[in-house]
């Protein structure tokens, strides 16, 4: 019960400081938000593809179904920045409108391809092809007149837009996260990005609950070590990566978003920040 506490304060507050880090970004007029990712940003795009009915109240209290991302950080940020719902790319019910964008994210997704045993097929490379295509088929529709201008994003958006991620905490291979991102997205025009890192893993209450019973596998804040050092692992690839694409791209903004540290702290100091 425990490490389930954890869990919960750990999201709400997380939300709380991403709020906090987009109010006080300067510069948040984006046109548009294009989200690939994962659980942590999934707006209803696995339910969706792949069929399945949620159980209320979708992962609002129960982590057992967070996955669904009915609470995930996402609504929040694109709220901070006064912008609507972002829809899933895969849902089709209850007229979607893609002008502001579109979240590609689907929960259990990995950077690396999905197999036959993979909980969610739509892996990262899925996700930019999703994008490639809704790309082609909004360009195909503006042209055919103005009456989809409303639901779609303007041309130029895709340029001026935002490129947020959010992926890899399924499967921590940083090294195939370049080659998507390098030479689909930025052949694609896009220019904006915002890199998030890979929180910490082990002090996920599923992980605690799973490898943490011999308490000389936990660190001081009661998290799962082996897990947490492979989250920095990784994150110090994906630092480097977005080092590697500001040097490569002089025209490219990227952003790397230090979620770690962010849920770190949340999770030792979570009564700085309520219950
Ligand atoms: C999730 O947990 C809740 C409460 O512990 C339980 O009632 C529900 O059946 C669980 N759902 C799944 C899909 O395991
Ligand atoms: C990068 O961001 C800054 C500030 O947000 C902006 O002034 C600049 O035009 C951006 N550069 C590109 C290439 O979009
Ligand atoms: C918790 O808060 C203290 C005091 O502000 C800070 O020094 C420490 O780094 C925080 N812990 C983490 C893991 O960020």
């Amino acid at each position: 019960m425990a490490s389930k506490n954890y869990n919960v304060v750990a999201f709400k507050v997380v939300l709380h400081c991403i709020c906090l880090a987009v109010a006080n970004s300067s510069d948040l007029s984006y046109p548009a938000v294009f989200n690939f990712g994962d659980s942590n940003s999934d707006t209803g795009d696995l339910a969706a593809g792949l069929g399945f009915q949620l159980i209320q109240p979708y992962g609002q209290s129960y982590f057992n179904a967070s996955s669904t991302g009915r609470f995930c950080w996402l609504i929040i940020v694109v709220d901070a920045m006064h912008m609507p719902f972002l829809n899933a790319y895969m849902d089709s019910i209850g007229l979607p409108n893609f002008q502001k964008g579109c979240n590609f994210a689907a929960a259990g997704s990995t950077i690396l391809a999905a197999t036959a045993a993979s909980l969610c097929p739509f892996s990262f490379g899925i996700q930019v092809s999703q994008f490639i295509r809704f790309k082609a088929r909004v360009l195909e529709l503006l042209a055919a007149g103005q009456k989809y201008k409303k639901y779609v994003p303007a041309e130029d958006y895709f340029n001026k837009g935002l490129y947020m991620l959010d992926i890899g905490q399924n499967d921590l291979a940083g090294a195939f996260y370049s080659k998507t991102l390098d030479q689909k997205l930025y052949d694609q025009g896009a220019r904006n990005f915002w890199i998030h890192n890979t929180g910490p893993l082990g002090c996920l209450a599923q992980n605690i609950a799973k490898f943490g019973v011999d308490s000389s596998k936990l660190d001081e804040q009661g998290c799962v070590s082996s897990h947490n050092q492979a989250a920095k692992t990784f994150n110090l690839q994906l630092q480097a990566l977005c080092t590697k694409l500001h040097g490569q791209y002089p025209d490219a903004n990227v952003t790397y978003v230090d979620i770690f540290t962010i849920k770190s702290n949340l999770i030792s100091n979570y009564s700085n920040y309520g219950n």
